[in-house]
């Protein structure tokens, strides 16, 4: 990427490794970003080709509402959910805006079990909330269902699960989520951030699609940034029972996503090799990390997402910053509530190499 302004957002991304590089040493020749969990396979050609046609007619308003999109995704789940049951919009995380700025009102409480993904707190926040942490329980990083459920209270508005968790890559598996959908007031909706599921290969992993196709009272997430490596573009998507969805679908703006996103996105969708090819790419990085984290001792813990944490063998800001020097980013799990771990974002072959031979030599 030779634009300045990638440039300086290497640098300001710095910002999350919370200690910077040593000034003037930086070793390397490729640059490695393995701190966001991004698909280092990159986008599908066919999205990328038909971003690059769209974009020569972006002086044009395209697509009003988002009914078109929501017309491929139903046809995308086979009709299972219709249109009106998809909440879209400029990333996973406007939909979790869009989630709250409906659903929160000032003084509702929103359950959340850290360390998780961290806006999920200044969203509910801004929109008057009062955030409820059942942690997940060390040293497994488990949910604690019990403990969720006892903190449950009239004002209780919503449930968040992040399933596989950011940043422990750690799972609830079917019989924890329907213990906790049995046990819930039919009020309280839960929030099922799925970002990470098509990483998944865990037999017992309870999907939010099930859920919803239940009438369960639950709100999946998914997200084009992941899987699809479109991280850049910014599009994400909710789907949920019929009346919740009319109910968020009321939050609208105009051609909310754009020309270039919209197309990209529908052909990502229907590149299904390029998604079968990127879980390849980590289902093997992922076993090949495990070797190499079992053989040097370092405790990790299995993962259900295109990322794994572990326990970083000398101080975790240390080692990020140090890393930086070599040209890889990595992420302190300290953002996160999970100070002294690290999530590395599992690569290609050369990403994952890289990182082995620094972090090899630091430890
Ligand atoms: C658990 C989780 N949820 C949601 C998101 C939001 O993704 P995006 O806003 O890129 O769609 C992320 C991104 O890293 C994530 O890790």
């Amino acid at each position: 990427m030779s634009h300045p302004l990638f440039k300086a957002h290497i640098e300001r991304a710095t910002r999350f490794q919370l200690r910077k590089p040593t000034p003037n040493k930086q070793n390397w020749d490729t640059f490695y970003k393995l701190s966001s969990n991004e698909n280092l396979m990159g986008p599908s050609p066919r999205a990328l080709k038909a971003a690059q046609e769209a974009i020569l007619g972006i002086h044009e308003y395209d697509f009003y509402d988002d009914f078109e999109f929501q017309d491929v995704l139903s046809d995308y789940y086979k009709g299972e959910l219709k249109s009106g049951q998809f909440i879209t919009a400029n990333s996973g995380v406007e939909v979790l805006e869009i989630i709250c700025r409906g659903l929160v009102s000032v003084g509702s409480e929103c359950i959340i079990s850290s360390p998780t993904f961290s806006p999920y707190k200044n969203i509910i926040e801004l929109e008057g909330g009062k955030v409820i942490d059942i942690p997940l329980v060390e040293p497994d990083y488990s949910w604690d269902i019990d403990g969720i459920l006892n903190a449950v209270t009239d004002k209780t508005a919503m449930v968040f699960i992040t399933n596989p968790n950011n940043p422990t890559g750690t799972y609830a598996n079917k019989a924890e989520i329907d213990r906790l959908l049995d046990n819930l007031p039919e009020q309280v909706i839960v929030v099922y951030d799925e970002v990470y599921y098509h990483f998944v290969d865990a037999d017992d992993f309870p999907y939010a699609l099930d859920y919803v196709k239940a009438g369960r009272p639950v709100i999946g997430l998914h997200t084009f940034s992941k899987i699809y490596g479109l991280a850049g573009l910014r599009v994400g998507y909710g789907f949920t029972t019929p009346e919740i969805g009319e109910y968020l679908n009321k939050i609208f703006r105009p051609f909310r996503i754009d020309t270039v996103s919209t197309v990209a996105a529908y052909e990502a969708l229907k590149d299904v090799e390029h998604v079968k090819a990127s879980q390849e790419m980590v289902w093997k990085g992922k076993k090949w990390f495990y070797q190499k984290f079992e053989a040097a001792g370092i405790k990790y813990w299995p993962t259900q997402g295109n990322f794994v944490m572990f326990e970083s063998p000398i101080p975790s800001l240390e080692l990020t910053a140090k890393m930086l020097d070599e040209g890889v980013m990595v992420r302190p799990g300290d953002n996160f509530g999970a100070p002294g771990k690290i999530r590395l974002t599992i690569g290609n072959e050369a990403a994952n190499e890289r990182f082995w031979t620094v972090f090899s030599g630091l430890i």
